[in-house]
């Protein structure tokens, strides 16, 4: 039995997203890199390696990450690299793509050894969030002006658009990318790739993945481009359950279980975008707000029906826990980080990450 808590990863289940990606990459041409910034749990990337074709990345610290530990081919971006890190992050990279032309002219003779592209903003997003929003007003992830990109073409041989966030539509995506043609033709046609960034939820049930093959083909033929796209939550969806326990139980109006783990230490997106957890089934006549064991007040997991009363010791699963939880997790209260285990292909488990003391303590000084 391992302690709780932990992060399960089910090989099995990553597969099933891994297989539809493949499929994606052989019927439309494109490339598939992992979005490190949403998984970057390199145990797994043995499996990942031989469905995708390597890694994009948003820092210095993760453009390493996906060269040492995931290999092929791999993508440096950032929103603004600093002199000391230019040349490491080149070190590391097939490619980079720079976040506006002022980035691009200081460090483009730096980066002259490897391909270089800049990031495009095409001002339309499928965001509902403001925060997550890249085509928010006044956003800072990338550039608009053709005239001013057109200036610096030969300095760079392909673009990153990022505009899709958590879209399951593929008509919504399909006419975002209208806009982008419409938008930046005179671009796309002077490129040699494209990368259509993350986002959008092809390996979700019922996803016309044909029809999304045939854009992306479409697209690459049109403008003569090697098309990427940079899966990072389509890629692990539904992989991965947060394994709690139930430390107490309480009535306050309304039935509370507290768990040993906190959605602000370790399901932080869930907070910022104050959406709940899952749990499946969220069935029975058992009503439970179940919450972290922060001292925030709101470290609230959501409320979900039980078919039993809870009880000290019982367990819980979040499940869908992959995606910016890990890579986001932190020490707050000092609550134990959850250790990672992996569920392998044949149904045994085993535990690739424990955190210490020691780790708490060495994160401050
Ligand atoms: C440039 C870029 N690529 C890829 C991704 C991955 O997005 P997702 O995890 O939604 O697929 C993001 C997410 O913010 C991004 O900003």
């Amino acid at each position: 039995m391992i302690q709780t808590p932990y992060y399960l990863i089910d090989k099995s289940k990553l597969l099933q997203n891994m297989e539809k990606i493949a499929e994606v990459r052989e019927k439309s041409g494109a490339k598939a890199l992992l979005a490190l910034k949403c998984f970057a749990t390199w145990s797994v990337f043995d499996l990942m390696r031989d469905y995708m074709d390597g890694t994009t990345s948003s820092s210095l610290n993760e453009v390493r990450l996906g060269h040492e530990r995931f290999g092929k081919e791999t993508h440096a971006y950032s929103v603004a690299y600093a002199d000391y890190e230019i040349d490491e992050v080149v070190s590391h990279a097939d490619k980079i793509i720079f976040n506006s032309i002022g980035q691009l002219e200081r460090f483009a003779d730096k980066a002259s050894g490897i391909v270089r592209g800049l990031r495009l903003n095409p001002q339309v997003s499928s965001s509902s969030f403001d925060l997550a929003d890249p085509a928010r007003p006044f956003s800072r992830l990338g550039e608009w002006g053709v005239a001013r990109v057109e200036k610096v073409m030969d300095r760079v041989s392909g673009f990153m658009i990022h505009n899709n966030c958590e879209n399951s539509d593929f008509d919504l995506f399909d006419s975002m990318l209208g806009t982008i043609e419409e938008r930046f033709a005179p671009l796309l046609k002077k490129a040699e790739w494209v990368s259509l960034g993350g986002g959008i939820h092809f390996t979700g049930d019922d996803y016309p993945i044909e029809r999304f093959a045939e854009r992306l083909k479409r697209f690459s033929g049109e403008y003569g481009v090697q098309v990427y796209l940079e899966p990072g939550e389509a890629s692990i969806t539904k992989s991965t359950t947060l394994e709690v326990t139930v430390l107490d139980t309480l009535f306050n109006g309304k039935n509370l279980a507290i768990v040993d783990s906190s959605i602000e230490a370790h399901m932080l997106d869930l907070l910022i975008y104050r959406e709940n957890a899952k749990v499946s089934p969220n069935e029975g006549p058992h009503n439970y707000m179940v919450c972290g064991k922060s001292c925030l007040a709101g470290d609230v997991f959501g409320e979900f029906r039980f078919a039993n009363e809870l009880k000290v010791g019982d367990r819980i699963s979040f499940q869908d826990a992959a995606g910016y939880t890990m890579v986001k997790k932190n020490w707050f209260n000092g609550v134990k980080m959850p250790a990672i285990a992996i569920r392998e292909l044949d149904g045994s488990i085993r535990t690739v990450r424990e955190f210490t003391y020691t780790d708490f303590e060495q994160s401050l000084s």
